[in-house]
């Protein structure tokens, strides 16, 4: 199990693959352990939606480990039918999207593939009610599948739950019989990374031989038998050691300014995090690739699931109207390693427009050759304002601006920024065909190295079947003399040849004898002196 350890906490190397999938146990099951559903469904699922607000977004859940996905789609199954029985007439599809967003994660790329199929055989829904499998589920190939709105809420992805950065804002965490598979050593890391992500009253499911240990004080017992627990509202953010990106992490190491106690620090400490949660703008750090690693505030605005494979691409999640700038800023702020602002921007969302101003601050972390970005989604409205005695032109008694004003300033800036666009395309163009030039002239060299390469090759090929004429004509005429047979009297010319060597020379297999075609003619040329001599 040491060993175990050694290889989830480190890189592993892709040869371990073939090992990961002998070693990890993928056993899973559709409503696995019933009754532990039933206390997720009465305990947990009440207060993850009562006086739940629009602004306060979906509900958040992560099940990590989740194997080959039939563990994801029972919690959804039971979440959508504990909503549709408080809002008994809402469409599945409206359900789905807006009240719940599922993160499903595991270490094992070919359990996610059967996982995001959501195709199962008849065996493995057996345990699901006639009922269930109507609602939720179509026949396909022989076996059943879990309908598209449902595999919609979810987005799996690849993650070692040991050393990759956890998601956050969470609010059920559903981590069943994963523990187990891990030591000490591994849990004393997972633990920490759970309860850095949920809510500061998120909920955290563990399976029925699993407990929380030394970290049971940090956690709320909600349900013994059925593992059910809740983060303290008051509990310390925990030493956690994930190796990905982690500003907050960074932030708390700055030294304290005061001698505080503890406790009051906690308290301090969870108000500032309450805080930073609630009016945090909207905002993600991307990697190089513009792949999402991070989701603060809430971003639900600006960005969506893809429809299709499910991604954490940037690119792919942005709202229509947002792509050209972001990526404008993006590569702007990658260039000059400098923040980038654009103002303005207009995005799209559930049929609505409205202005958002981007911010890309590209960020370094201490240790990693990796670069980050920090795009923050700010809302126009909440810029500071200066208060002013006059009125300004363009802006009536109450100091409002006329709509033509408004208008007219909004499409200058639109003009500016498609001429920062269009400048920027132009300059990727300029890169992408310097680029072009260099890759040609390399394909012309290598091309003309080939060409004398293959002329090298041709000479060769001639010499060669000049060679071969030439034995083929010395060993007709050889296979046309008489063979003397004193062959003993005549070894005083080639005396220098053993005689068994040079009556076997005269055997079929003389040539295969000798080592190349040159020897070959070297000897039989010898030969024909021999032969010739009076
Ligand atoms: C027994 S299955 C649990 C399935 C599901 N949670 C359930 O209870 O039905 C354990 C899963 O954990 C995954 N796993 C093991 N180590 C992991 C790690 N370090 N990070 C993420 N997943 C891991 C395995 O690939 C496997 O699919």
């Amino acid at each position: 199990m040491r060993g175990f350890e050694a290889i989830q906490a480190g890189h592993t190397p892709s040869e371990l693959d073939e090992l990961y999938k002998d070693i990890l146990i993928h056993v899973t099951g559709f409503f696995r352990d019933a009754e532990a559903y039933g206390a997720l469904r009465e305990q947990v699922f009440p207060n993850l939606f009562r006086d739940r607000k629009p602004e306060d977004g979906p509900v958040r859940v992560w099940i990590p480990g989740c194997s080959t996905g039939e563990e994801v789609y029972s919690i959804c199954i039971i979440l959508l039918e504990y909503i549709w029985e408080q809002a008994s007439n809402m469409p599945i599809s409206s359900a789905a999207a807006k009240e719940i967003q599922v993160f499903a994660t595991d270490i094992s790329e070919a359990s996610l593939d059967r996982a995001r199929s959501g195709l199962y055989s008849e065996g493995a829904v057996s345990g699901v009610s006639a009922e269930r499998l109507k609602r939720f589920f179509v026949r396909r190939d022989g076996g059943y599948q879990i309908i598209k709105s449902i595999r919609e809420m979810c987005i799996f992805a690849k993650q070692n739950l040991a050393k990759d950065p956890p998601f956050s804002s969470l609010d059920l965490i559903s981590c069943r019989n994963l523990l187990i598979y891990l030591g000490p050593v591994l849990q004393q890391r997972v633990i920490p990374a759970m309860h850095y992500g949920l809510k500061p009253t998120g909920y955290l499911m563990l399976g029925g031989s699993e407990s929380l240990g030394a970290f049971s004080d940090h956690f709320t017992l909600i349900d013994k038998k059925h593992k059910i627990y809740q983060k303290k509202k008051t509990a310390a953010r925990l030493v956690t050691y994930f190796t990905g990106f982690d500003y907050t992490q960074r932030k708390s190491e700055e030294p304290r300014s005061s001698n505080l106690p503890e406790t009051v620090l906690t308290v301090e400490k969870e108000i500032e995090r309450l805080l930073v949660n609630r009016y945090i703008p909207a905002s993600v750090v991307v990697n190089e690739q513009l792949e999402i690693v991070q989701f603060h505030g809430r971003t639900g605005a600006f960005l969506e699931p893809a429809p299709g494979h499910p991604t954490f691409s940037l690119s792919k999640m942005a709202r229509e109207g947002l792509l050209v700038d972001l990526r404008s800023a993006l590569s702007k702020a990658k260039k000059d390693n400098s923040t980038v602002r654009k103002e303005g921007v207009v995005v799209t969302s559930n049929g609505s427009r409205r202005a958002v101003d981007l911010e890309v601050v590209p960020l370094r972390v201490q240790g990693s050759s990796e670069r980050f970005f920090l795009v923050v989604f700010l809302d126009p409205a909440q810029k500071p304002t200066v208060p002013s005695r006059k009125r300004p032109p363009g802006r009536n008694e109450r100091g409002r601006q006329s709509p033509v004003v408004r208008d007219n300033q909004r499409l200058t800036r639109e003009v500016t920024q498609l001429k920062e666009q269009f400048q920027s395309l132009i300059e990727e163009h300029e890169t992408t065909l310097e680029e072009f030039k260099t890759a040609n002239e390399e394909v012309l060299s290598a091309n003309e190295e080939l060409q004398s390469t293959n002329e090298e090759l041709e000479t060769a090929k001639e010499e060669l079947h000049s060679s071969n004429e030439e034995l083929t004509t010395l060993n007709e005429e050889l296979q046309n003399r008489p063979i003397r047979v004193n062959v003993k009297r005549k070894i005083s010319p080639v005396g220098s040849m053993p005689t068994p060597f040079l009556v076997s020379a005269f055997s079929p297999t003389c040539f295969e004898r000798a080592h190349s075609i040159r020897e070959s003619v070297v000897f039989l040329c010898s030969l024909e002196t021999f032969f010739s001599s009076p």
